[in-house]
């Protein structure tokens, strides 16, 4: 892509630079991270500070809490010296944590000055479709667009990412993302740690390929395209191999997988356990004790980790997740699926926390009466056949192997129209033999059942994204939202973004 070109060229200086860092670096950040576990102690390359993303709150005008954003393409240190060729926003990698309360009015400005067209999504946000920065909300090079709305819903942990027209993989991949929480009267007073990047910690999970030369590697052959791409090392928070110094016993971590197809099975290295509160749209009814939880990309969900034994304890995620770990494609892409150190946590200096997390942490609205106006099935397809068939290799992929009930994306076709303020039910098939998570903007909705079971409790909070495995039926109880537009559309799609560039998606609009 056209923003980080320049740093592709890289010079005999920065790549002897590059060259000499290398052979100082600890082997964990050069090699791929099958077995070091276990011949290693706990992370001995894990010493950079966990980056935390800056806050950014709004500046009051006139009853508006407003926002400036800069997309705009930097340098990016992930190996010190070398210098790789990156997007953000107001800065080199990543963007600021914006943060918002429930029932503020928000005016959010976003100047592109890359040299390419960028969009910025709410995603998770309820909200007018115009405002929502999907792929119509184009934002040409040097231009700005403005985002306004009230925040209607929940507090959670939400976040922000390029929607770009067959260009989100990419931008993303080159670090157009960010987090975004909303905070409620309800969330201040649940008893939960609050204090941003001290005990409440923002961990944003991203897998990356690099080149020799440090710069970033993007698609690069098929399976890239088919699999979505997977990189061989993990970022967090845009950095490899940190260290979260505890500054409390009781943290809790706001995991977001901004990944743009990996998969994680998260668990601590002792295997201790930690209590699930939050998911996607908002808090769990009741906090969910497990040891292990995986995520697909663009799911969230809040954790609170106990570290008052003042160890060190290692954030892991372990083969065998996602499509390349477990998913039916997994035998041909043995290669990308391993385990990986993510983050390390030293508690030793932690100061003590004793509070509990309450056993009721919110209730969910009661939708038991809800009037259900539509119901619909909408299948995720890949056109397997044709590919093995030979379309695979004569670029039949990007002719529409991914749809959506037979259909790939078009920028003009809307799918269906719902009615506002009401409610849906809908049936998300997956005939194809990859895991696909599936996301529908300008909704927090609830799991009603997979393959008419009813859902784990951890899954069973408001959602935005929900993974659908291959030969479920997922069943979704869908709140349509309060705004309608006939001329505007929100989007569904499958969060591998490169699923989604590819034609998995569809459009809706929401009429009166
Ligand atoms: Cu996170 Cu349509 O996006
Ligand atoms: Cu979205
Ligand atoms: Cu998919």
């Amino acid at each position: 892509m056209e923003s980080t070109s320049g740093g592709r060229q890289m010079n005999r200086t920065t790549r002897r630079k590059f060259l000499q860092a290398s052979a100082l670096l600890p082997a964990s950040l050069l090699l791929p991270a099958v077995g070091q576990s276990a011949t290693h102690s706990l992370g001995p390359g894990f010493k950079r500070p966990l980056p935390i993303p800056p806050l950014l709150e709004a500046t009051q005008n006139g009853g508006w809490g407003e926002y400036q954003l800069t997309a705009q393409q930097g340098m990016t240190r992930f190996f010190d010296p070398v210098e790789t060729a990156t997007i953000g926003f107001n800065g080199s990698y990543l963007g600021p944590t914006l943060r918002m309360k429930r029932g503020d009015q928000v005016a959010l400005t976003v100047k592109n000055s890359l040299s390419v067209d960028t969009t910025v999504h709410w995603h998770g946000m309820v909200l007018p479709a115009r405002m929502d920065g999907g792929p119509h909300q184009v934002i040409r090079p040097g231009t700005s667009w403005n985002s306004s709305f009230t925040v209607r819903q929940r507090a959670g942990t939400l976040f922000y990412h390029s929607h770009t027209h067959g260009q989100t993989g990419v931008q993303v991949y080159h670090g157009l993302a960010g987090m975004l929480i909303v905070d409620d009267d309800e969330s201040g007073q649940a008893g939960l740690p609050t204090e941003y990047g001290v005990d409440d910690v923002p961990v944003i999970l991203q897998d990356r390929d690099f080149a020799d030369d440090g710069q970033l590697q993007y698609l690069r052959s098929m399976p890239d395209r088919m699999m979505g791409k997977h990189g061989g090392q993990v970022l967090v928070n845009g950095a490899l191999a940190p260290l979260l110094k505890a500054q409390k016993t009781r943290l809790r971590l706001r995991l977001l997988n901004a990944s743009n197809a990996r998969f994680y099975r998260l668990q601590f290295s002792d295997g201790r356990p930690f209590q699930v509160i939050a998911s996607d749209g908002g808090l769990l009814q009741q906090p969910q004790a497990r040891t292990q939880l995986e995520m697909a990309p663009a799911e969230r969900f809040e954790i609170i980790v106990d570290v008052s034994d003042g160890k060190s304890v290692m954030l892991r995620s372990l083969a065998g997740s996602g499509n390349v770990g477990r998913g039916m494609m997994s035998m041909m892409m043995g290669g990308l699926d391993r385990d990986f150190d993510l983050l390390l946590i030293d508690a030793a200096g932690a100061k003590k926390d004793s509070a509990q997390t309450p056993a009721v942490m919110t209730r969910y609205d009661d939708w038991s009466q809800a009037e259900i106006a539509n119901r619909r099935q909408l299948d995720l397809e890949m056109g397997m056949g044709g590919m093995m068939g030979g379309g695979m290799m004569g670029g039949g992929f990007r002719g529409g192997m991914m749809r959506i009930n037979g259909q790939a994306f078009d920028m003009q076709r809307i799918d269906f129209a719902a009615k506002k303020d009401s409610f849906e039910i809908w049936d998300i098939g997956n005939p194809s033999m990859m895991i696909h998570p599936f996301h529908v903007h300008n909704t927090q909705f609830r799991i009603v059942s997979r393959n008419g079971k009813r859902p784990a409790a951890y899954e069973a909070g408001y959602k935005d994204t929900v993974v659908v495995e291959p030969s479920e039926t997922v069943r979704i109880l869908l709140p349509t939202g309060p705004y309608a537009d006939s001329q505007h559309p929100y989007m569904y799609h499958c969060h591998i973004l490169e699923h989604e560039d590819g034609g998995m998606m569809g459009q809706f609009v929401v009429e009166a």
